[in-house]
């Protein structure tokens, strides 16, 4: 098969260099715009219709055409098969050069058949492969699985979210995969909503930050046989859903969508994305996917976006079955495609119902062209009529390479939060020689977190192992409880109970489950959302059992969303929020607990202390809080927007502000000593935030301007420079123009978003 491959490979290369003389399009030397044009100029209305439409790979067809049925294909938004196609069909319209692209293709060697297969159409237009490599080419077997997008956001680290994005790209080149659906740069605003893991948290700036990194890290120059496509998703909105389920409506005013949801978008465009999702919801009564103001207006108009916008899952579809804006299914077609619509995702009646459109003269054949001309340009671009194939030969020298690796690992490290330590951490070894571990997360590669395939066991560190390698020398207790928070065995939790006694020690390691192979059963992730925000099952009763116990009993989190863990952050001596951390996630937690690393993460979200404080942000407006609850829970979360402990203490004195004085286009250089009281040495992620005292319309208590990681070592001091910019004063006035407003602006500075974190100084805008 590989040699059969490689063979092909070579003819599609040699059958084009032959060609050269009279096909502009197949000459790698000439202008891409001029490829484009002689291209398009060869293509039948079926053609171009049939490279705006994405298909799933025959591989997932085959497997789930025998599970499903019909319903479920409308409802279930993971797996898929087409009522009445078959997989000779799809290989037959591949042929034909019917299908531009195929998404859950997740081995080289099916990547490389369908390549052939489109090799042998008319024009030998190869198709472009997505995947939803999220974090790391994790979706597919045999790939570096890094922490998920919600413990990078913690680690406020953006060279390390280029670096992953670059290593994920490398991965994917090497398995004939040339576009991911991330990054997903929403702003999480819902902790019920279940995709909050897959975000980089609650805060515009962050999010914006570490968003563009994975752009730029993605595509290189999308030049090279080493970059993919990035695709923004999803646009937008649906973070901040009605009742904290995914898809279902939003309703924003434009000023909050422009303040907070917009500006990732915007600057993902601005640093080059050249593909775009839109979201599955309704956004202030008009779908995103049939959103003229959002693709046209905003997108192509107001942003100048150059690249092209997919659809998500049946979203075209649900624009009729659904949200019931269309008649039918070709109305819908018609009405996304009008609003801009570029590439359909996925399946069967787009193109015979799109060529009718056209036929009937209903969407003109140049609107048509303009969203081809996209996609060919990506295609082009690319090099991918030069390198329809990967080698897979060289596939596995490059996907789980041992730099790869490490940076997984350092990624686990530098984003993992601790949230609570009276000083147990970091585990004195010689102290605690008996150790009891128990919890579903403990041995489980859960850890990985959504949008990953099952793995191979030798390359997944679970934290029990992790705790095994760290602290050899200790002897730990395992009581299995299972992996499935649902259905948590009574019997365990007692069997862990009573051995909780005999340890020195406990860790519980708790959490949500989050594998996608077992789609049902999860309690977290995509379609996995929440009408609270508490651990399921037996879990308070495994941790409170076994904490009653006497013995000291520490809690690890592993979640994509915040969790309400009050009573434990009430009685435990001390709490981690792992995340999802990844493949080697067991071992970091392991060398965090036992002081080998020291921890830095600070939090991307809030965590309230339950579903009824929703919506709870850091940079909420002035009055949310003047009339707190009555009875009830605390206005305050359990943990504020970033905030994490370190085995070191760190002091922030002497907050100058270059002028205190500026006119409205002037800058201000803000400097703040740093200094390591503690006698450890660690990283501090400083944090700079802004309020607009008085304001034309309402402002957030504050924002998130700026953020440095420093490191420092023990008793070491460094000042730290910021630079506020009119763009980090501005905001949208009454009239929804972008100012600068004269008056009074308070510089916050320090180790959260808490106000006791935060020193303070104040300059004027004349
Ligand atoms: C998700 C997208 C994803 C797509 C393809 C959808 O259900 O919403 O984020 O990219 O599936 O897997």
């Amino acid at each position: 098969m590989k040699n059969m491959l490689i063979a092909m490979g070579l003819m599609a290369s040699v059958c084009i260099q032959a060609d050269n003389g009279k096909q502009i399009y197949k000459d790698a030397s000439a202008p891409v715009r001029d490829r484009v044009e002689d291209l398009l100029g060869r293509m039948t209305l079926e053609e171009k219709v049939g490279q705006m439409n994405q298909f799933v790979g025959i591989e997932h067809i085959r497997a789930n055409s025998a599970v499903m049925t019909e319903e479920e294909l409308r409802n279930n938004t993971a797996n898929a098969f087409y009522p009445g196609v078959t997989e000779a069909d799809v290989e037959r319209w591949t042929e034909e050069g019917l299908i531009g692209s195929f998404l859950h293709v997740l081995t080289i060697e099916e990547a490389n058949y369908l390549q052939s297969l489109a090799m042998k159409s008319r024009l030998q237009i190869p198709i472009i492969f997505g995947i939803d490599a999220i974090h790391g080419n994790a979706h597919a077997p045999d790939n570096t699985v890094y922490p998920t997008n919600i413990n990078l956001a913690c680690s406020f680290d953006t060279e390390l979210a280029y670096r992953i994005a670059r290593q994920t790209a490398k991965e994917m080149r090497a398995m004939n995969m040339h576009w991911t659906f991330n990054p997903n740069v929403e702003v999480a605003r819902d902790p019920r909503w279940g995709r909050v893991g897959e975000t980089f948290g609650e805060d515009p700036y962050l999010v914006t930050l570490l968003g563009v990194e994975s752009v730029k890290g993605y595509q290189g120059d999308l030049n090279s046989p080493e970059d993919v496509l990035a695709c923004i998703k999803h646009f937008v909105g649906g973070s901040q859903p009605i009742n904290g389920t995914n898809g279902s409506p939003t309703d924003l005013s434009e000023r909050t969508i422009r303040e907070v949801f917009f500006p990732p978008f915007e600057a993902g465009v601005k640093a080059g994305a050249m593909s775009l999702m839109t979201a599955h919801n309704e956004l202030n009564g008009i779908p995103c996917h049939s959103n003229e103001w959002l693709m046209q207006e905003v997108l192509r108009e107001e942003w100048k976006f150059p690249g092209f916008v997919v659809s998500d899952w049946m979203d075209i579809e649900h624009i009729h079955d659904l949200h019931a804006t269309a008649e039918n299914i070709k109305e819908a077609f018609y009405q996304s495609i009008m609003a801009g619509m570029d590439m359909h995702m996925h399946g069967v009646h787009w193109n015979e119902m799109v060529v009718e459109l056209v036929r009937e003269g209903r969407i003109p054949e140049a609107r048509i062209d303009e969203s081809v001309r996209r996609i060919l340009d990506i295609k082009f671009r690319m090099g991918l009529f030069e390198q329809p194939f990967a080698d897979p030969e060289q596939s596995m020298k490059i996907r789980l390479s041992a730099e790869h690796r490490a940076t997984a690992l350092e990624a686990a490290r530098n984003g993992i939060v601790l949230l609570k330590n009276d000083g147990i951490l970091p585990l004195d070894a010689a102290k605690y020689k008996n150790v009891l571990v128990t919890g579903i997360n403990a041995d489980d590669a859960n850890i990985m977190g959504d949008w990953t395939a099952p793995q191979k066991e030798e390359n997944v560190i679970t934290i029990l192992k992790g705790l095994r390698q760290v602290a050899p020398g200790t002897y730990f207790t395992f009581v299995d409880q299972g992996w499935d928070p649902r259905n948590m065995d009574p019997a365990k939790v007692a069997e862990a109970a009573e051995k909780a006694k005999d340890a020195d020690l406990n860790i519980v390691v708790a959490g949500e489950y989050m594998m996608r192979f077992r789609w049902e059963d999860r309690t977290d992730g995509e379609d996995t959302d929440r009408s609270d925000i508490d651990l399921v099952g037996l879990q308070n009763e495994l941790i409170e059992r076994v904490a009653a116990s006497g013995k000291p009993t520490i809690l690890v989190l592993v979640s994509g969303r915040p969790l309400g863990v009050e009573w434990a952050a009430d009685n435990l001596p001390a709490i981690v929020e792992a995340w999802a951390p990844g493949m080697y996630g067991g071992q970091a937690v392991a060398e965090i607990l036992y002081g080998e690393v020291n921890p830095s993460a600070k939090l991307a979200v809030t965590i309230p202390r339950s579903v009824g404080q929703i919506q709870m942000i850091y940079n909420h407006k002035p009055s949310q809080y003047f009339h707190p609850y009555a009875a009830g829970k605390l206005s305050t979360p359990l943990w504020p927007f970033g905030y994490g402990l370190s085995y070191t203490t760190y002091q922030y004195d002497d907050l100058t502000l270059s002028s205190k004085e500026i006119a409205k286009d002037g800058t201000v250089d803000v400097s703040v000593r740093v200094t390591n009281t503690g006698s450890r040495d660690g990283v501090e992620i400083v944090q700079l935030y802004l309020r607009d005292v008085y304001s034309s319309v309402t402002r957030p208590v504050k924002e998130l301007k700026d953020f440095a990681r420093v490191p420092l070592k023990a008793g070491e001091s460094k000042v730290v420079n910021f630079t506020i910019t009119p763009d980090k004063l501005a905001f949208y006035d009454q009239k929804m123009n972008r100012i600068v407003e004269p008056g009074d602006f308070i510089v916050m500075v320090g180790a959260s978003s808490a106000d006791e974190d935060l020193i303070k100084e104040t300059f004027t805008v004349k």
